[in-house]
């Protein structure tokens, strides 16, 4: 049996490789917790298909699952060991397990780490494949869905689910690795290694999140793809998973912060803390889906939050609402197409002339009834990484991540274009 399942595996690999016409590029719906402030998407798997929720978290190393509860499917099937399969996804391991044969617990499987990094643990899984689907877009609506019968993924336990919203059964990690889905999908289906991140800024519509190229577009018939500006993409020769072996770089993505600006002041900072320090990996900044807010090295944070307050030192500052530390009676700022009227604040990239800008509905968060505060938070004196650019600064926003240039690129607001994340059309035109 087990000699039948390798001869099997590669076929249907090759198969699904060599599929002439494919998609152009395939779409999945974002939706924002408003319990845990986590983004998930849904994506069906199995046979027969069910439909997960899955958490996201842009930098994790694969797609995981929980194989405790009734995983049932006709097309599971694990990852033998050292077959080629384990080493896309890097394992050398070999695993056994000590009770009846079912997902998740084979023996003669590879072994993987998945990671649940709102509540910061990792754990081992069995490495496995089984039908996934998604579907196909042409960048303006959801199309017929396109399956990929042997999406490799990881089992995991059930206690790897703690802390993710109700009703998350694992997590989208969509890090740099080979078996992460944005590579994976694009090898299957020969399309460029990109995809886009819109997320919502409600609980109460969806986002799109984009496996390949654009056009990605929002209604009325906006294509957040154009006009992006770009940034490189760097690596982290340090890996920042919670398990890893030696010498694996992060499969996050980091970009290269140079300065910060509050309106026209820049920031007096310790330029160390924003380069990567390629021998202990600290330092720096990523994307991350994993934090709700952007969070700062405490002197960056000290330094943000005092140049704020100073240029708003004529609005009523009220009591602070945790986790923030600067807040204000929301009468006393005005309101603009990119919400409330505050200073932008800029992130600068590799030049004067490129820099994110984050405006007043990506700055200040209703914390309270009439009571916005800074969406910062301070992370503490000696983070790994010293910025991590939060969920809250990138909604409404479109971020391409461009694995082919290794780049990133960012649409600044799309308010200002008149449109939302939430205006993709998931009216399916299938
Ligand atoms: C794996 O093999 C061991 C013996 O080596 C056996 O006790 C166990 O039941 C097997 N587990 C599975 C899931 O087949
Ligand atoms: C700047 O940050 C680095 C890294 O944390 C630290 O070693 C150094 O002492 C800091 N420099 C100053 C002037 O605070
Ligand atoms: C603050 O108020 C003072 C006096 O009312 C005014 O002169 C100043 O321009 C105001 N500053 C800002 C930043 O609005
Ligand atoms: C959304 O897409 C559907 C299917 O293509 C189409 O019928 C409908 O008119 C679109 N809605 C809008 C508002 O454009």
């Amino acid at each position: 049996m087990a000699s039948c399942i390798l001869f099997l595996l590669p076929l249907i690999f090759f198969s699904s490789l060599s599929s002439a016409a494919g998609p152009h590029a395939l779409v999945a719906p974002l939706t924002k917790d408003s319990r845990t402030l986590q983004y998930l998407t849904r994506i069906n798997q199995r046979t027969p298909s069910i439909t997960l929720n899955l958490a996201v978290d842009l930098g994790g190393r694969y797609l995981w699952v929980d194989c405790d509860s009734s995983y049932i499917s006709s097309t599971y099937r694990p990852a033998r060991c050292h077959s080629s399969l384990c080493s896309l996804a890097g394992s050398d391991s070999c695993g056994e397990c000590f009770s009846s044969p079912r997902p998740g617990c084979n023996n003669n499987t590879c072994g993987v780490f998945p990671e649940n990094p709102f509540i910061r643990t990792s754990t081992s899984g069995e490495l496995a494949v089984d039908a996934l689907s998604l579907h196909s877009t042409d960048g303006s609506t959801p199309s017929t869905p396109v399956t990929d019968p042997a999406f490799l993924f990881t089992c995991a336990p059930r206690f790897l689910t703690r802390g993710l919203a109700v009703g998350a059964v694992g997590i989208a990690g969509l890090g740099r690795t080979r078996v992460a889905p944005p590579t994976q999908l694009a090898a299957k289906f020969s399309f460029s290694r990109r995809f886009a991140l819109c997320l919502p800024s409600t609980p109460r519509a969806s986002g799109a999140l984009f496996f390949g190229p654009g056009p990605y577009n929002f209604l009325p018939g906006i294509d957040a793809s154009q006009s992006l500006l770009y940034t490189p993409l760097l690596t982290n020769p340090v890996s920042t998973a919670g398990t890893y072996s030696p010498g694996e770089p992060s499969y996050e993505y980091f970009i290269g912060v140079t300065a910060i600006k509050v309106g026209d002041t820049v920031l007096p900072l310790n330029k160390t803390l924003l380069t990567i320090n390629k021998k202990t990996g600290y330092g720096g900044t990523k994307i991350s889906t994993a934090v709700p807010y952007t969070t700062l090295e405490t002197s960056i944070y000290k330094s943000l939050t005092s140049a704020f307050a100073a240029a708003l030192a004529n609005v009523t500052r009220v009591a602070a609402v945790a986790p923030f530390k600067l807040c204000y009676d929301a009468k006393g700022l005005g309101s603009t197409r990119v919400g409330p009227g505050v200073p932008a604040v800029d992130l600068v990239l590799q030049s004067k002339a490129v820099f994110w800008s984050i405006f007043g509905a990506n700055s200040m968060v209703e914390a309270r009834d009439g009571v916005l505060c800074l969406a910062f938070v301070d992370g503490g004196r000696t983070p790994r990484t010293s910025i991590v650019i939060g969920g809250f600064q990138l909604e409404d926003n479109l971020v391409e991540f461009d694995l082919d240039s290794s780049r990133v690129g960012f649409s600044a607001s799309l308010l200002f274009r008149r449109t939302t994340c939430s205006n993709f059309n998931f009216t399916s035109s299938a």
